[in-house]
Formats: C-alpha cells, structure tokens, sequence
C-alpha cells in the first residue's frame, strides 16, 4: 500500500533490519519441561529408546523424510510429505512449541512422533510414524507423545485427527477416542475431526494401553547400556515400509 504523507518529512526512507521482523513472524516459545529418554521392551524383545530429537538431528531426519514420502501407499506419502514440512518448520521456526520424539533401535531411526503445544490447556498431535513395519512401533511412539502432552507438559487435552487408516486403528480406535462436533472443531491437519483424550480419560483408561497393545510398559529408567547403544542416531540402510 502507498499514501503520501500528511506532513513533511526529514527522511523518506526507513531501513528496517530483518532481525527486528523476526520478533514479529516468530511464535515467542513458552518453557517447556523436555521429554526424559525412556525405553520400551517391543513384541520381538527388542528395546526402543524414545528420546527427544535434537535439532541437530535435523539434516538426516529431513534426508530420509525426502525418501519416505515417495512411498505412495498406506498415505506414507501424505504423511511423509507433511512431517517434512513439520521438521523444517521448526528447524527454520515457523511452527509454534513443536515437539519430535525419535524412536530407535541400536541407533537406526524406527519411529517418530510429533506434536505442538496450542496453549497451557491443549497440545495438538502431528504424525506418528514407523519405518519398520509390523511391531507395533507407531504405538509406543504415540502412546509416548501423548504421555508427554497430559504427563510432563500437564495439558489438560490432547487434540489428534487421523489420515490413515492404520493411524485411526492405533490411536482412533484401540484408544477408543472420542470426537468433537464437526464441522464446528476442525483439526489443524487439513479440517478432519478432533479425536481427544482428557486428562480424566487418559487416568480413567489408558494407563495399560502398552502392556495391553505391545505387552510390556514405557520405563524412564533406560540402563547406561541402551543409552549407549544408541548414542549415533542412524538412518536406516533404505526405505523399507
Ligand atoms: C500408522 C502407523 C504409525 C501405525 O504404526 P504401527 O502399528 O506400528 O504400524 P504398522 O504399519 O507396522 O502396522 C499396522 C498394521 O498394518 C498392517 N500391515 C503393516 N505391514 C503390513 C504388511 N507388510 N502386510 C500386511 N499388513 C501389513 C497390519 O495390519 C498391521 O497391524 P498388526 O501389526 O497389528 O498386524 C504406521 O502404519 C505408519 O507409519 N503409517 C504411515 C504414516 C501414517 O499413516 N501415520 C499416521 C497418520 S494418522
């Protein structure tokens, strides 16, 4: 827009440095408490280490994310596609209070779930993946971020949609979520339905969704030798899913 000013003016130019439009594009971050490593025995006896990924681990996560979404079947395109918009956003911090938590075995990538916090009373939840198949995996890295939403963070609900039908099995239907009106709520991921858990409901009823879905429970007390094992994070030799 352009309008010619009402009065004279000692300079006609104002050079603005981009560090002070930063402050204006940028969501400011709220404190947040991090996510403690932890660890969970998976159906085949091995242990996942969920931990916190670190921004560093953002050029291999992106790598691999570019590989995955050219898998165009069970939406790990649309998924895939997404998450890699969902980690640049926060590499480049274009995404309000994001969270990513990294599932590996031995240090090789095998889940990722993320999220954002809305305010003190919601998180939203992003993607959940896995990138080996058939363990149960999404589980336990759903099950951890939504853990992290009511548990740590101590938001009082915890807001998810789903875009496949196996990310509606793990979380829609096993955990029996209920949904807000539609279209009055429309999830931030592309205007679905809002599936939540309470805080009520996740003390009421899903303390034993693991030991019932994966058959042993989520432990943050994760031995110097799992620690160390997988100290290098690692991406997987190829996409297999
Ligand atoms: C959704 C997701 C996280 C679920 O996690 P998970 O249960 O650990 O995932 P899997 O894909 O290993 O298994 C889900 C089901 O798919 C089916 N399945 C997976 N691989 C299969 C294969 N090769 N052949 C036949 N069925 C297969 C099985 O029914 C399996 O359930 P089961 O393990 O109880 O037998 C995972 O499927 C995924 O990453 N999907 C792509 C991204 C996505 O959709 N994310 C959720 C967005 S809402």
């Amino acid at each position: 827009m352009r309008l010619e000013p009402p009065e004279k003016v000692s300079q006609e130019q104002i050079t603005i440095d981009v560090r002070e439009i930063e402050p204006l594009l940028q969501a400011p971050a709220m404190e947040l408490p991090a996510w403690p490593e932890a660890m969970i025995k998976m159906r085949d006896g091995r242990i996942l280490y969920i931990r916190q990924a670190k921004l560093e681990d953002v050029p291999l996560m992106l790598e691999y994310m570019r590989k995955v979404m050219n898998a165009d079947h069970d939406f790990y395109d649309i998924v895939g596609a997404r998450v890699y918009a969902e980690i640049l956003g926060w590499y480049r911090s274009r995404l309000k209070d994001p969270f990513h938590l990294i599932g590996t075995f031995d240090g090789v990538w095998a889940g990722l779930a993320n999220g954002r916090v809305m305010n003190e009373d919601v998180a939203i939840s992003l993607h959940t993946m896995t990138f080996a198949r058939r363990g149960r995996i999404g589980y336990a890295m759903y099950y951890a971020k939504t853990y992290y939403a009511l548990e740590i963070l101590k938001c009082k609900e915890w807001w998810s949609t789903f875009e496949s039908y196996n990310g509606w099995r793990m979380a829609g239907l096993e955990m029996a979520q209920p949904t807000y009106p539609w279209p009055e709520y429309q999830h931030e991921l592309g205007g679905a339905r809002v599936y939540y858990v309470t805080k009520r409901y996740w003390d009421q009823a899903l303390r034993n969704f693991c030991p019932q879905m994966i058959g042993s429970d989520l432990t943050f007390d994760v031995p110097d030798e799992v620690r160390k094992a997988n100290e290098v994070f690692k991406l997987p030799e190829e996409v297999v899913v």
